[in-house]
C-alpha cells in the first residue's frame, strides 16, 4: 500500500479481505468514475482464449545456484528437504500453482548428455559447465531428480533436448527411458535405476538457441536438424509429446519465417526469447537495486518491447498456421541486470526490486493479451538466477517482490481473456513518455472476474474508472503490491519490505468500479 494513503485505508488493509470490500464501498465512495484521468471497458460478455495456465511457467537451468543450493541440497543436508530438495522452496512454488517447469537449459541443455545424470549418484561422472562460470557439475541432480522435483511441486516437466552437441540417437532414447512402459533397453535401465513407472511428458524441445550458444545455426540448418531429430522422438506407451522448435531471439523475424515455414508443419510450438535490459546495452545493464527514475523508466518502457514481438511473430506464424496449432512459448524472459556485487559473474545473481514486480505485471498482461497464440512463458529463472521468484542463502530463503506478482497473477490461470478497451494517461520522465497504465482482465471458471492493473507512474496515483460491460459487481476485493521507494527489495533480513497487501481505495457504483491505483503498483481485482 503505498505509505501517502490515508491512514484510514492503511488500517483498512490490517483487517480481513472478507470485511474490507464492504466498507471499501463507504469510504471510497467520493470516487467519480467520470473524473478518472484513466477509463477502462471490461468486456465481461465477450469472452476470449482461454489463458493458458503454462503462461505461469517456471525455468531452472544448471546454472549458479539456479539447482544445486536453490533446489538441490542432497539428502543429508541439515536444511529440511525432500529426497534431498528443499522443503520451503518447494511449499513456496505449490503456493505459487506452478503450472510447468523448463530444465535442463537453457545453453546448459545443449551441453547435457542425460545418461551423465541417472544411476547412483556417486558413480556419475563430472562435466564442466562451459557456459556458466565453468564450475564442475557433478550430475547428483538429473532426470529422476528433477521429474521427482516436478512430482512434489505439482508441476508439469518440460524437458529441452541436446541438439547442439548430442546425437539423435541419444535424445530418442531419453524420451524412451522417460515415458515407455515395455520391456526394452531403456525402459529396463529406468526400472534398473528405481522407477517402475514411465513418466508423461507432454513438453519437450529440440535445442535451445540454435542460432546462438545451441551451435550458432542458421535457421534452414536448424529447421532441418528439427525434421530430423523430430523423426525419432516417439509417442510411447500412450504419452503424447508436443514438439516444441527453437524460436528467435527478440526481433529475428527471418528466423521465425524459415522455421515455421521448412518445419512449422511438424512443431507444436516454436519458443521466442527476449530479455529487457537497459537501452540493450549487455555491457553495462546495470544494477539490479541501486537505481534513479532514469532506469525505472528504461527498464519499464522497453519491456514494453514484448507487445510488438509477440504480435509480430504472430502475425508470421498466422501465415503459415492460420488456425493457430504451434504455440509461441516465451520460454526465456524477464528483466537482465549486472550481477550482485562480489558474485561469480558466469552465476548471473541478482537481487528483484518492486521495479521487477511492475515488469512482470506488465509482461503477464501481455501475455493474456495474446492468449489465442502464446501458450506458455518461462520466466527466466526460477530461483537464485536472473529475474528470479526465490533467494535462498543457504538455510535461508526470501521471496522476490516477482514471487508475489506471480501469486497474486495466478488467478488467471485457465480462465478466459475478456477483451479490454484502455484510455488512460501516459507517465513523463523527461521528454519520454510511456503509458501509465497496463491492464488485462478474465473470467474464471467460477465466473469471478480478475482485473491485473500495474501503475507504472512512480509519482502519481491514477484514478481508474472501470465499466463492466456485461457485469455488475455484487462483491469485489483486492490485492496490491507496492513500496516506499522504486527500488524497495526483499532481503534475507528484512524479508517483508515488499509484500502484498488488501487493497480497498475503490467504489462500486452499478456496473462501474472506481479505483485508486496507488504510484508505482501492482492491483488484482476480483469481482463476484
Ligand atoms: O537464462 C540464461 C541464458 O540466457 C540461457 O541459458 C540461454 O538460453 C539464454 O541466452
Amino acid at each position: 500500500m503505498n505509505p501517502s494513503s490515508p491512514r484510514i485505508f492503511r488500517l483498512a488493509a490490517r483487517l480481513s479481505s472478507r470485511l474490507v470490500p464492504a466498507l471499501a464501498l463507504v469510504w471510497a465512495a467520493a470516487l467519480r468514475a467520470d473524473d478518472a484521468a484513466c477509463q477502462l471497458t471490461v468486456h465481461a460478455d465477450q469472452p476470449g482464449a482461454v489463458i493458458n495456465r503454462n503462461i505461469y511457467g517456471q525455468f531452472a537451468e544448471h546454472l549458479g545456484h539456479g539447482v544445486y543450493g536453490g533446489i538441490w541440497v542432497g539428502e543429508d543436508s541439515p536444511i529440511p528437504n525432500t529426497r534431498g530438495m528443499r522443503n520451503d522452496v518447494i511449499d513456496a512454488l505449490r503456493h505459487l500453482r506452478v503450472p510447468v517447469i523448463r530444465w535442463p537449459g537453457g545453453c546448459f541443455a545443449d551441453e547435457y548428455h542425460w545418461k551423465d545424470g541417472i544411476g547412483p549418484r556417486n558413480l556419475r561422472p563430472s562435466m564442466i559447465n562451459t557456459h556458466w562460470g565453468g564450475v564442475v557439475e557433478n550430475n547428483a541432480f538429473g532426470t529422476h531428480e528433477f521429474l521427482d522435483f516436478c512430482d512434489l511441486v505439482g508441476a508439469e516437466p518440460y524437458i529441452t533436448g541436446n541438439l547442439g552437441s548430442g546425437t539423435v540417437q541419444e535424445m530418442q532414447d531419453w524420451v524412451e527411458y522417460m515415458t515407455s512402459d515395455a520391456s526394452s533397453p531403456m525402459a529396463d535401465l529406468r526400472r534398473k535405476n528405481g522407477r517402475n513407472e514411465p513418466w508423461k511428458i507432454k513438453y519437450f524441445a529440440i535445442g535451445n538457441e540454435n542460432w546462438g550458444c545451441g551451435g550458432d545455426m542458421r535457421p534452414e540448418y536448424y529447421a532441418d536438424e528439427f525434421r530430423r531429430y523430430n523423426t525419432f522422438i516417439k509417442n510411447f506407451s500412450g504419452n503424447q509429446i508436443l514438439r516444441i522448435a527453437c524460436g528467435p531471439s527478440s526481433d529475428d523475424y527471418a528466423w521465425t519465417d524459415t522455421v515455421m515455414k521448412i518445419a512449422g508443419k511438424r512443431a507444436n510450438g516454436l519458443s521466442l526469447h527476449y530479455y529487457t535490459v537497459k537501452d540493450d546495452n549487455w555491457k553495462q545493464k546495470g544494477s539490479a537495486t541501486q537505481f534513479g527514475e532514469a532506469e525505472w523508466f528504461a527498464m519499464l518502457s522497453q519491456t514494453l518491447k514484448m507487445e510488438e514481438l509477440v504480435t509480430r511473430h504472430s502475425a508470421i506464424m498466422d501465415r503459415y498456421d492460420p488456425t493457430k496449432k504451434v504455440g509461441l512459448m516465451v520460454d526465456e524472459w524477464g528483466a537482465w541486470y549486472d550481477v550482485e556485487p562480489g558474485t561469480n559473474p558466469g552465476f548471473l545473481y541478482q537481487q528483484n526490486s518492486l521495479r521487477d514486480a511492475l515488469l512482470a505485471g506488465i509482461n503477464l498482461n501481455i501475455f493474456h493479451e495474446h492468449a489465442d497464440r502464446v501458450q506458455m512463458s518461462n520466466i527466466a529463472q526460477m530461483i537464485n538466477v536472473l529475474q528470479a521468484m526465490i533467494l535462498t542463502d543457504g538455510p535461508r530463503m526470501v521471496l522476490t517482490p516477482t514471487y508475489h506478482v506471480f501469486a497474486m497473477y495466478n488467478v488467471h490461470q485457465g480462465a478466459r481473456l475478456l477483451p479490454t478497451d484502455l484510455a488512460g494517461p501516459d507517465y513523463h520522465f523527461g521528454a519520454k513518455a510511456m503509458p501509465a497504465i497496463s491492464a488485462s482482465a478474465s473470467r474464471d471458471v467460477e465466473g469471478r472476474i480478475h482485473i491485473s492493473l500495474c501503475n507504472a507512474d512512480p509519482h502519481s496515483q491514477v484514478a481508474v474508472a472501470c465499466r463492466l460491460a456485461g457485469a455488475s459487481p455484487s462483491k469485489v476485493s483486492a490485492t496490491v503490491l507496492t513500496a516506499g521507494s522504486i527500488n524497495a527489495h526483499n532481503t534475507f533480513d528484512r524479508p517483508g519490505e515488499v509484500s502484498p497487501v488488501p487493497f480497498t481505495d475503490f467504489s462500486a457504483e452499478g456496473g462501474t468500479l472506481t479505483l485508486r491505483l496507488p504510484a508505482k503498483s501492482v492491483t488484482v481485482v476480483e469481482i463476484d
